[in-house]
């Protein structure tokens, strides 16, 4: 700042500019800070403030520093602080008193809020894009496994016989939640805060109107104090990627679990396990600890800009700077979370016996021989409690429900008949879950058709709306 500033007869402390600098960091957001140039100076031009030609030469120039950028050839300094200062003094350099009159009618402020909002507008897209990747994963997991039956559980406790597609199709409604999430982030984000200035506004005639539009938001913010204090939009992003880590853990908490060979239900792919350094026997799933792990800081980050920004005084205050380390590091770590995950998923073995065989013990079917007596004309209660005496019994004998005799069956009621084996049975006890969203397979079938439109049609959405056209 010192290096444009007529004010200071000193120049900055280097501890200053290690200290305050953001260039680090924030040169992640060179492409959005260049197109928000882009249409400023578009804005400025159509103001009349400057030329078509000086726009012309500014918008030629900013997209060649664009493709320096690319090719790696600019190094930036840490003297011009931050990704916005840094970009002018390169356009300065290179075409002079043009390249002065950018600034004109903005500030930082609104110009760092704009880039963020765009960055992160990208970003919501991206992440969508992972969801709609993880929720295809599971879909297809859903398809193949319609009919691959297993224990469901509470309290990790073997509770009810499910299917595979059940238990996996939880997990699609979680992600679809978290698409939704993200959506409504988007549309609430989606305002331009480009001419709020420092915070007052500009007196430049700036049409806030035009350059929200060729940006492609929605509306300029209707307040010019709020457009440069607002990060809001950052806080429910990360919020809705902490609740998608949430969702990301448990999972890997199952996968970790269910494929412990204790467990056996399913076996991870070679690639994406690891070997132990001393014990030869091992498979590891790190993949799955380790975004377990990473939930932390995702969490942590969304507490560390709530903090932030909740003492802060309007409109635009340093301490928002913090916004963006916290904000990059949850989008690359939810990305790289998703990602992993997906690959599980895709590589995933399912070992039907095993699930099967884990149906047999753990008197699942319990809650059947319940209902069985109370489709005979018992009462809930007085079924619930004759089946607890049962399997008290089966627990002392060591015997299964499907194993005790008729005999031993009418010991405790005589409603018992030998449609009793049939009324346990797993397969019986799954289709015989018939209301809507339960486990019978008419059920899943109707849901993994629902998820199929689901991915058909947002695909097509996720595609569109893109800035790059404003650099061609
Ligand atoms: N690097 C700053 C940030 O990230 C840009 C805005 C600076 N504005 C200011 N008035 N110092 O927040």
């Amino acid at each position: 700042m010192h290096e444009f500033s007529g004010r200071f007869k000193e120049k900055a402390d280097n501890i200053l500019l290690d200290f305050h600098s953001s260039i680090h960091f924030d040169s992640k957001l060179y492409f959005y800070d260049i197109v928000g140039s882009i249409i400023h100076a578009r804005g400025l031009e159509k103001a009349s403030v400057i030329t078509k030609e000086e726009r012309q030469t500014i918008e030629t120039s900013l997209k060649e520093i664009l493709k320096e950028i690319e090719n790696e050839e600019i190094i930036f300094s840490i003297e011009y602080e931050d990704i916005h200062m840094n970009i002018e003094k390169i356009l300065i350099d290179k075409i002079g008193d043009i390249g002065k009159k950018l600034h004109t009618g903005r500030s930082r402020n609104d110009q760092v809020a704009l880039d963020m909002r765009l960055f992160a507008r990208d970003k919501v897209k991206s992440v969508q894009s992972n969801l709609l990747d993880i929720i295809n994963a599971i879909h297809k997991l859903a398809k193949n496994n319609t009919k691959t039956y297993m224990p469901g559980f509470t309290h990790l406790q073997k509770a009810q016989p499910i299917t595979f597609s059940h238990y996996i199709l939880a997990y699609a409604e979680m992600f679809r939640r978290d698409y939704s999430r993200l959506e409504n982030a988007y549309k609430i984000m989606n305002i331009s805060p480009l001419g709020s200035a420092a915070l007052a506004g500009t007196s430049y005639p700036l049409d806030r109107h035009f350059t929200s539009k060729e940006l492609g938001f929605d509306d300029p913010c209707f307040n010019s104090i709020d457009g440069v204090s607002d990060r809001d939009y950052l806080i429910e992003i990360m919020n809705a990627f902490a609740i998608i880590m949430m969702h990301l853990s448990r999972m890997a908490e199952e996968i970790i679990i269910y494929s412990s060979s204790d467990f056996g239900y399913l076996e991870l792919s070679d690639s994406f396990s690891t070997g132990s350094s001393i014990m030869p026997q091992k498979k590891n799933p790190d993949a799955a600890e380790l975004v377990r792990g990473k939930t932390g800081r995702v969490y942590g980050n969304l507490l560390a800009l709530l903090t932030t920004m909740k003492g802060i005084p309007l409109a635009y205050n340093k301490d928002m700077q913090e916004d963006k380390e916290c904000f990059f590091d949850s989008v690359d770590t939810v990305t790289a979370s998703l990602k992993v995950t997906t690959g599980m998923l895709d590589t995933l073995k399912i070992k039907n016996e095993n699930l099967l065989k884990a149906c047999n013990d753990g008197f699942i079917n319990a809650t059947d021989i319940a209902d069985y007596l109370t489709e005979k004309g018992l009462s809930f209660r007085d079924a619930y409690k004759i089946v607890g005496s049962i399997v008290a019994y089966c627990i002392d004998k060591n015997i299964t429900l499907e194993s005790m005799s008729i005999e031993e069956y009418k010991n405790f009621s005589p409603l018992f008949g030998d449609d009793i084996y049939g009324a346990i049975d797993i397969k019986t006890c799954v289709e015989k879950r018939k209301t809507f969203g339960s486990t019978n397979i008419e059920s899943i079938e109707n849901h993994i058709k629902f998820l199929a439109n689901f991915l058909d049609t947002e695909k097509v959405k996720i595609n569109e709306n893109s800035l790059f056209d404003i650099i061609k």
